[in-house]
């Protein structure tokens, strides 16, 4: 069928098509290039700088999460390091469809002169940078991953529209709203900004969020337990829906003091199997299954007619008369800890289930306060309390905010992404929470000052501040029925406000309210150190432009040329004799010279039987590919850098280095 409409709902800006480039190692200058640009389509290598570690200490609680070794922290453009962890296979085994979350927080588009980052770049830029690390990360994210943005009001609207074309609309999951200042900036001429967006989108359906825990000073008055229920409860409800798909779940259940039937309201169902409902029931009094010939009742609630209504689906009956029923009905009522199924007045027809406090947590939800999770002051504050002589980092964000984020996101173990390190919080709270992590900074001088100290601290269990411990408001003793600690506090700071300098008020009630509303502050530790990180730094190219020509580096020779040839081939670099690396029946020889006739056939010698072999060399003889090709069928002989950049070039004909990802299947 032809379709009625033409076209698709997607944002175009100047330059779309190009790739942008952050010319320059380890300093901002953004310049459109050609996709296939060798300064964007080269894998470069990663150098190990360092390694921190240390040992887990002894006497640490042993439920907490296990300290995680298996870290990296980058310095270097995102760009780079995105490319070497999906391409070079040492990373890609580990990385690649395996990270669980991506929280990015790029430099903003605000044309603020912070004093770490230039932050003046427009908006086609800005996006051109944004949608191609999408790209890049999106192979990295595994199905049942999640990737976080965060952004100021700036850019939102623009990079939601972006991330529908690269993600798919279908995989947006919300915009959280993060309260980042509580009070006003009143030097604004117009609206004084108190939040930040984050957009959160999925890799595929598979994702599903952790849900948040209930505190104990959160709200849970609609939890009791009226019937001595160890685990505070709230009624809920016994039915669900649909009745029309499920003529089985529809059915009567006698009282078992009036001796009345009840049914689900029209068009819905009993929530659970009859075989549960039956169980419960019988806790009451003696219940059995029995067809009531009720076709005309559940018809109506089915929404069908008595013909069409599924036939015979047996009502749990009493089995014993109704006056013994009551009594057994009355007695286990008045015995406490009620069934799950439940009747809160005995003598309505009226079933409820059980929600358990416990059951339940919280579903996360989009807006965030800074009371909850700290504000950009409370993140200013940790990293000046870590580093007391530094200039504070611009934009640090608080590690409340990022624990929540890797809560709902993460489960311990996981793999969480930052290439846009910064003080380097996201892989500081990922470390506390037990997550493996990989960050990235561009800024060597933001690298060295801030993040890798501050990871470092925390390894050594030597960062006291932040998510390291927890606080929160319980009960002293048992507080009444349906009252927070948090409320109980208020009342008590209000309880003494008022009694003060009333000296008639009776003391003994007023003693006696203070006991019954008293709470505490309670401190656990969650982190002790332990683990550790590799520091790692993007090399540097292995190209270099004289006057308009791509030559080699100075520094690509020998061993360091077959390694980074293997990183744009996308092999694993295992130098063995002549060979360079393998794979499958492939070998791969990387030249640093001329190969003539006489180097191919001292090749071939060596090349086992069965295999095939790709030669690349800096310069190649006439006549000698030829001979390769016609002596092992498959092999061929490629010039550097000129194959090289051809093979870029052809990589990069779908308009981007960084090919889009099929997201939805
Ligand atoms: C908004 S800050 C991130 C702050 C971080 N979330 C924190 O809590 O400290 C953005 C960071 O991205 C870094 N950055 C900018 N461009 C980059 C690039 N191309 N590759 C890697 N990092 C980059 C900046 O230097 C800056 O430190």
């Amino acid at each position: 069928m032809v379709s009625k409409h033409t076209g698709r709902l997607e944002l175009t800006w100047t330059d779309k098509e190009k790739t942008l480039l952050s010319t320059g190692d380890g300093q901002y200058d953004y310049t459109f290039v050609d996709p296939s640009d060798y300064r964007v389509s080269e894998v470069r290598l990663l150098h190990a700088v360092d390694r921190v570690e240390a040992p887990t200490p002894e006497g640490r609680p042993e439920d907490l999460p296990e300290p995680t070794d298996d870290n990296l922290l980058i310095t270097g453009d995102a760009m780079h390091a995105l490319d070497a962890l999906a391409k070079i296979p040492e990373y890609s085994e580990k990385y690649l469809g395996k990270v669980k979350l991506v929280y990015i927080d790029p430099p903003f588009n605000t044309g603020q002169a912070f004093t770490n980052y230039e932050d003046n770049i427009e908006h086609s830029i800005w996006l051109t940078m944004l949608r191609d690390r999408l790209r890049q990360i999106l192979p990295l994210l595994a199905r049942d991953g999640s990737i976080w943005v965060h952004l100021d009001d700036v850019e939102v609207h623009r990079c939601r529209a972006v991330m529908d074309e690269e993600l798919g609309p279908e995989n947006f999951l919300a915009e959280v709203v993060w309260q980042k200042a509580t009070s006003p900036r009143n030097d604004t001429t117009g609206f004084s900004v108190s939040h930040d967006s984050l957009l959160v989108y999925r890799k595929t359906d598979q994702w599903s969020p952790n849900r948040m825990k209930r505190l104990a000073s959160s709200n849970t008055s609609r939890y009791r337990s009226r019937d001595g229920d160890p685990v505070p409860w709230r009624d809920g409800d016994a039915t669900a829906g649909k009745a029309a798909t499920n003529h089985p779940m529809v059915y009567a259940i006698q009282h078992p003091v009036t001796g009345g039937l009840m049914y689900p309201t029209p068009g819905r169902c009993w929530g659970k199997a009859q075989s549960w409902f039956l169980d419960q029931m019988n806790e009451y009094a003696k219940y059995e299954l029995r067809d009531i010939g009720d076709e005309e009742r559940r018809a109506v609630i089915c929404g069908t007619t008595p013909d069409e209504v599924r036939a015979g689906v047996p009502a749990i009956m009493l089995a014993e008369p109704l006056e013994d029923a009551a009594k057994s009905a009355r007695a286990r009522h008045e015995a406490g800890q009620w069934p799950d199924l439940v009747f809160l007045d005995l003598n309505k027809e009226r079933l409820q289930r059980k929600k358990h406090l416990a059951d339940e947590g919280r579903v996360p939800e989009t807006l965030w306060f800074a009371s909850d999770v700290g504000g950009s002051l409370r993140g200013k504050n940790q990293i000046r309390d870590l580093f007391p002589d530094l200039h504070a980092f611009a934009t640090p964000k608080p590690e409340e905010l990022l624990q929540r984020v890797i809560h709902i996101a993460t489960d311990p173990g996981d793999i969480v992404l930052d290439c846009y390190a910064g003080s380097g919080t996201t892989a500081a709270v990922a470390h506390k929470m037990g997550c493996r992590w990989v960050t990235a900074e561009l800024l060597p001088a933001t690298v060295s000052r801030y993040t890798k100290p501050r990871l470092t601290r925390v390894v050594k269990g030597d960062d006291p501040g932040g998510v390291t411990t927890s606080s929160e408001r319980v009960a002293a003793a048992a507080l009444p029925d349906g009252v927070t600690p948090d409320e109980a506090q208020e009342f008590n700071r209000l309880l003494n406000k008022v009694a003060n300098g009333q000296g008639d008020l009776d003391t003994d009630t007023l003693k006696a309210l203070r006991k019954l509303t008293k709470t505490k502050v309670e401190t656990s530790t969650l982190w002790h150190g332990g683990g550790g990180f590799t520091h790692l730094e993007v090399g540097p190219s292995m190209f270099e432009d004289v006057d308009g020509m791509v030559l080699l580096a100075d520094w690509a020779t020998q061993g360091e040329l077959a390694e980074a040839m293997c990183a744009q081939l996308e092999v694993t670099y295992a130098p063995d004799g002549i060979f360079a690396a393998k794979e499958g029946t492939v070998r791969y020889v990387v030249v640093d010279g001329l190969v003539g006739e006489s180097t191919v056939r001292s090749i071939l010698d060596q090349l086992p039987d069965g295999q095939i072999v790709e030669v690349w060399a800096t310069q190649v003889a006439d006549g000698a590919a030829d001979l390769l090709r016609k002596e092992r069928k498959g092999s061929r002989l490629e010039a550097i850098p000129d194959s090289v950049l051809d093979r870029y070039r052809r990589k990069a004909s779908n308009g981007s280095p960084f090919k889009k990802e099929k997201t939805s299947e």
